[in-house]
């Protein structure tokens, strides 16, 4: 839970991941043969084996905001930065991240007493939103050190809700980045394993695409969240329900984005069921992960994806439940440790 909520409590959009790799790098530095950034910023963990090679791929970054516009009144305008529900933006408070330092800024909206009966039907879109930071000026914004291309995150602490579960933003994916250093720290497995900690997911899988690329690894799996579907508003004929194991993806969007590869499925399907880890397969509609560029680099990457399952995705107020957490690190080390067979 301490490294879950260090690396969730840690900011950084796409392409400003800094933050969450110094994090990393701490973390994993004693633990492996070989440490190093890309030219991506992807950050990469090796521990030395034979000469089969496993990738496992983690993004550290998350969706947030670009200012875009700084006005006359010192309000900022802002660009989203991965796919946000505009709705859950609204009143959130926000960090705008400025080279002198950290700023705190609210998305004000009007309030109840003077909106008209259709506006309050109306879900209002990001680009009308705008960003209070308490200047009264655009010059009293600019000393403050807010420019144009300032990234903005969200401000909010992960907290536990209930007894097994936490709560806050970045879940996708600093639990996966969690994940991923406690299985490395742990794991004894024969191939050479990589523990790649991406960078710019949310807008593309752009650092899973390169650094597949270089590593060229022998098999690949993604580790990141999926949708849970049990609660209420939500008519799935399939449930993926917090507390029941780590799902497994078979396909994802429908087969546009992955078709997990069957000897990656039967490592870890088989691996649950030899170790009795509870496990959920998915089948999923609408989004990715960082598989989906893996597997289709170079000749072609077997690739799947094992994900923690998460309520409501892409906002401020992510759920998982820390048992799922749990047998995710578990089901991943024992994959590793007898992969070998496998690829
Ligand atoms: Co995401
Ligand atoms: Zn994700």
């Amino acid at each position: 839970m301490e490294l879950i909520k260090k690396l969730c409590d840690a900011h950084g959009i796409s392409g400003y991941e800094d933050e969450v790799r110094e994090i990393i790098r701490c973390e994993v530095e004693n633990y492996s043969d070989k440490v190093y950034t890309d030219k991506m910023g992807n950050i990469i963990a090796v521990k030395e084996g034979e000469d089969k090679k496993v990738m496992i791929a983690a993004h550290m970054d998350e969706i947030g905001f670009m200012v875009k516009h700084i006005e006359e009144q010192g309000f900022l305008r802002v660009t989203p930065i991965g796919g946000w529900f505009s709705q859950t933006v609204l009143n959130q408070r926000a960090i705008v991240h400025t080279d002198k330092g950290k700023i705190v800024g609210v998305f004000g909206c009007k309030p109840p007493h003077i909106m008209k009966e259709e506006e309050r039907k109306k879900v209002i879109k990001i680009e009308d939103m705008f960003v209070d930071i308490g200047a009264e000026s655009r010059d009293e914004a600019k000393d403050m050190g807010v420019e144009i291309g300032c990234p903005i995150t969200i401000d909010r602490e992960l907290v536990k809700l209930g007894e097994n579960r936490i709560t806050g933003k970045a879940i996708d994916d600093r639990v996966g980045v969690a994940a991923l250093i406690d299985v490395f720290r742990e794991v004894k497995t024969d191939v050479t394993l990589y523990a790649v900690f991406t960078v710019q997911e949310e807008v593309g899988l752009k650092g899973a695409r390169t650094s597949a690329f270089s590593i060229n690894p022998d098999m690949a799996i993604a580790l990141d969240v999926c949708v849970a579907t049990d609660f209420p508003g939500v008519n799935a004929n399939q449930e993926i329900k917090l507390g029941k194991g780590p799902a497994i993806t078979v396909v994802d969007a429908s087969g546009r984005g992955l078709i997990a590869h069957k000897k990656v499925l039967k490592l870890l399907r088989e691996t649950a069921e030899k170790y009795e880890i509870p496990y959920q397969l998915e089948v999923g509609e609408g989004g990715t992960t960082d598989a989906t560029a893996i597997h289709l680099t170079r000749e072609g990457i077997p690739s799947g994806v094992l994900s923690i399952p998460a309520r409501y995705i892409h906002t401020p107020v992510e759920v998982i439940d820390l048992r799922d957490y749990n047998n995710t690190v578990s089901l991943l080390k024992k994959s590793l440790e007898r992969c070998e067979k496998y690829l």
